[in-house]
């Protein structure tokens, strides 16, 4: 079996044949064979059915010909156990039955253990080993703060309001769930890790709503705790937040081996941020999978052209693919990709 190893290498910072790229979100709703199983299963069904869980992974690997496979999964499973509630409304996104606001809500979160109650997650990462060949498989979690963004505000939000009403009028109360949400962050993202996934990721996407003091006292000891975990373990560990331009040097030293860029910054001024002595994985607008080929291979090059060959570049888009999505937009991307870095041609 021929094992792709580019997307691990790249992680590692080390030199590849061509840039791998995989894409957040890269199983569902824009794919027809995932709207197919959807008719049949609610999100979380398919998450707690391993053989169909397995199955939705591999969709995109089959469709695309991506680099890794990412677990179909959701950061908000680790709820159910948790004792809060989890519902997917139609159009409302996450519903959580038992918000969290006070400090007897958090004490009265039930402890759980990751092996027994999230098992069925593990049984499907450990499926996929077996159908996945070569292709690397990429576990995940959300961060501490996303996940307590969603169980505070009890489900999706703009401003962050009730969040960060509890940040500064109540402290402790934050402090105390996410010391709880990190330790439970941690278990799970291990045992993902002892079940076979060979990296992971850890999606902070709501993080940018907060400045970067707010970031140091609030968040960096609680993502520090979930990501040196992971990294314990010696797989790449993928950080990745969206709105996070001034947050970077702080998200850098709450680890990862890899940090995600969106697109707000070109991927060449965030890399000098960071510093090259970590990989980096983007940073495609999703929007742009909507536009013509030509603009398409345009900012692909653009992308390719500011990581200039140096190793330790993943692409991917800077946050997941969105619904309605063009299937052949996001196909060319991955062929481009490959072509453009392996034969460095200019386009332009
Ligand atoms: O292919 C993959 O990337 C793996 C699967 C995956 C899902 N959710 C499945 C899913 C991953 C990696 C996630 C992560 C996730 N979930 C995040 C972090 C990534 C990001 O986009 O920032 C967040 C914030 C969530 C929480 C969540 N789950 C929301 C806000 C929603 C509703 C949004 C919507 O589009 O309706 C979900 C639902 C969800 N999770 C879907 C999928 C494919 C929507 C499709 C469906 O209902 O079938």
């Amino acid at each position: 079996m021929e094992i792709n190893q580019r997307f691990l290498q790249a992680c590692r910072g080390e030199p590849v044949d061509v840039t791998p790229v995989w894409f957040m979100r890269q199983a569902g709703r824009y794919m027809p064979e995932y709207r197919a199983i959807r008719e049949k299963y609610s999100l979380i069904e398919i998450c707690q059915h391993p053989e169909i869980a397995a199955e939705v992974t591999m969709q995109p690997v089959r469709a695309l010909g991506v680099d890794a496979a990412i677990l179909f999964a959701d950061i908000l499973l680790p709820v159910i156990p948790l004792g809060l509630g989890l519902e997917f409304a139609k159009g409302e996104g996450p519903m959580i039955g038992s918000p969290v606001r006070t400090l007897e809500d958090v004490r009265t979160m039930k402890p759980f253990d990751t092996e027994s109650d999230l098992s069925y997650v593990m049984d499907a990462i450990r499926i996929l080993r077996g159908t996945l060949g070569g292709v690397p498989l990429i576990g995940f979690c959300g961060a501490p703060f996303t996940v307590a963004s969603y169980i505070i505000e009890g489900g999706s939000s703009r401003e962050f309001l009730k969040t960060k009403t509890m940040m500064y009028s109540a402290p402790e109360v934050f402090h105390a769930l996410m010391e709880k949400l990190s330790v439970v962050l941690s278990d799970y993202l291990v045992a993902q890790i002892h079940a076979g996934a060979q990296a992971v990721q850890v999606f902070d996407s709501w993080v940018g709503a907060l400045s970067p003091a707010d970031y140091e006292t609030f968040i960096l000891p609680y993502s520090q705790k979930v990501l040196n975990a992971a990294e314990a373990m010696n797989v790449p560990v993928i950080h990745f937040g969206t709105n996070t331009t001034t947050l970077l040097p702080q998200m850098k030293r709450a680890g990862g081996s890899v940090l995600g860029l969106d697109w707000r910054l070109p991927l060449d001024d965030g890399w000098k941020i960071i510093g090259h002595d970590r990989a980096v994985q983007g940073n495609l607008d999703p929007a742009l999978l909507f536009a013509p080929l030509p603009e398409i291979k345009a900012r692909v090059y653009d992308i390719l052209r500011r990581a200039d060959g140096r190793p330790g570049h993943i692409f991917n888009l800077g946050h997941g693919i969105l619904q309605h999505t063009p299937v052949d937009n996001v196909k060319a991307v991955v062929d481009m990709v490959h072509e453009f870095s392996a034969e460095k041609v200019n386009i332009l």
